[in-house]
């Protein structure tokens, strides 16, 4: 995939409703990005698989949700106050500004004038709380979401009763004052991120750290990525962010990196650095007592730390599919039926009151179970073509026959297939799709069903 595609899915992303600028009427706001009808749908279908994959289903991780503006000594005690920083360059010329990193020549890349010396850029917003704008009113806006969990470790310990080991789970927003912000909302400044901190004994770290890699590899592979489009890189010496003492990061391969693989995900042994940290600096007590055991110490943390919008990014990447069908070519987003936006369409042959009305008493059925959408414009070729482009698994049209006989056709997005089933059967019919995700299996089912004697 390439550049030129990229540029196409961010125009599909504007044109159907699921990523738009921020601040569009004002000339936009660079940076920051505004979800859709669709974006949002997609998004929350996301951040609730990653809830029910981390939290719900397992009995040893809870979930929290913390402000996002917290004392500002819990920075100082992170490291974010002193470190939290990356190379700046300015040009003296056009006054561009740089990450350091990014620079080849000696020269500003925009003008070709004369560059400032490399100068440390501290990444976080700053802001003051209160009326009164003086140093000690000054507060950040969260550079990471983790750093509530650890400073509420001892409330959860004691409130949800949680033995070694266990997790505390959140997704929230960040923010990060990214000196270049690009590629779309691969690196914004306002960004989500859903995160796990594991508190696990420091001696079985590494057993930890590989069941989490690979349970959330597992997890990208369920939502839908292709096995092709992700892979894993090991962090060396001299690129390991100041809290880690080892870091492997789950890279999609982005359209605009040229076939390069960009991070997703970072799972992080951060040792006891946070706690610790965090002790010293409340003067709180932070170490984890057991309750049967009595021992004291301060556990270790294994992270999951994932971008909620890069895997939003990498999800229409890899959905985003050019065919040709007929001579014609048609776009399709092919989504994962779970986390795709709409479910099912629901589509009345033509626009005539007689087909419109048992349509939408047939969407009214539907909605209770599934997400719809129901559409009666234009012709039924075009519909379908509009549902392909948002990544809608199944189509249902109502047609004339379907007054007499009380059956409707239902198309599959991806194999373009269809079957006509009875309207009685046709929520059993998708709820058994949604299940198996297997077309021709369901099928023969749901005939096997209807002719128990066949
Ligand atoms: N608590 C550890 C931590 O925050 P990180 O590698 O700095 O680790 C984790 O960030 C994830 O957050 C990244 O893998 C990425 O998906 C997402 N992320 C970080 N900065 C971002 C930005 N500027 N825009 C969008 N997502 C970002």
């Amino acid at each position: 995939m390439s550049k030129d595609m990229m540029k196409k899915i961010v125009s599909l992303c504007k044109r159907r409703g699921f990523v738009f600028q921020s601040s569009e009427i004002y000339g936009g706001l660079q940076s920051c990005w505004d979800y859709g009808p669709l974006g949002v749908e997609l998004k929350n279908n996301i951040k609730k698989s990653w809830w029910k994959d981390i939290v719900s289903r397992r009995h040893n991780i809870v979930g929290m949700d913390t402000s996002i503006i917290m004392h500002p000594r819990i920075w100082e005690a992170s490291g974010h106050v002193a470190e939290f920083s990356d190379p700046m360059v300015d040009c003296r010329k056009c006054k561009g500004r740089f990450r350091a990193d990014d620079i080849t020549g000696e020269v500003c890349p925009e003008c070709g004038g004369e560059l400032t010396e490399v100068r440390q850029f501290n990444l976080m917003f700053k802001t003051h709380m209160g009326p009164v704008e003086e140093d000690t009113s000054t507060v950040y806006l969260r550079p990471e979401t983790c750093q509530s969990l650890f400073v509420n470790f001892q409330n959860v310990v004691t409130t949800s009763r949680q033995r070694l080991p266990f997790g505390i789970a959140q997704i929230g927003k960040s923010f990060r004052n990214e000196i270049t912000p690009r590629n779309f909302t691969f690196r914004s400044r306002e960004f989500e991120q859903m995160e796990m901190e594991f508190f696990c004994r420091e001696e079985k770290t590494a057993q930890w750290f590989e069941y989490w890699l690979a349970e959330r590899l597992r997890w990208y592979g369920e939502i839908g990525l292709r096995q092709e489009s992700f892979r894993t890189r090991e962090h060396g010496n001299d690129e390991l962010a100041f809290y880690a003492k080892k870091a492997v990061d789950i890279e999609f391969k982005f359209p605009f990196l040229d076939g390069d693989f960009g991070e997703l995900e970072g799972v992080h042994d951060r040792g006891v650095h946070d706690l610790s940290r965090q002790m010293e600096f409340s003067g709180e007590d932070l170490n984890y007592t057991d309750r049967i055991t009595k021992e004291k110490f301060i556990p270790a943390v294994v992270e999951t730390s994932g971008g909620v919008d890069r895997c939003v990014l990498a999800v229409l990447c890899d959905a985003y599919t050019e065919e040709e069908v007929d001579g014609e070519k048609r776009v399709v987003m092919k989504f994962n039926p779970d986390i795709a936006p709409i479910k099912v369409a629901i589509l009345p042959l033509s626009k005539k009151p007689e087909l419109m009305e048992p349509a939408a008493r047939v969407e009214q059925m539907v909605r209770r179970h599934f997400d719809t959408f129901y559409d009666e414009t234009q012709s039924i070729g075009r519909r379908y073509r509009r549902m392909d482009e948002v990544g809608t698994p199944y189509a249902v049209t109502f047609d004339f026959d379907s007054i007499k006989d009380k059956q409707v056709t239902v198309r599959d997005r991806d194999s373009l297939k269809q079957v006509r089933l009875p309207i009685e059967n046709l929520v059993g019919f998708l709820d058994d799709l949604f299940e198996k995700k297997e077309w021709d299996e369901t099928c023969r089912n749901m005939e096997q069903i209807s002719r128990p004697d066949a």
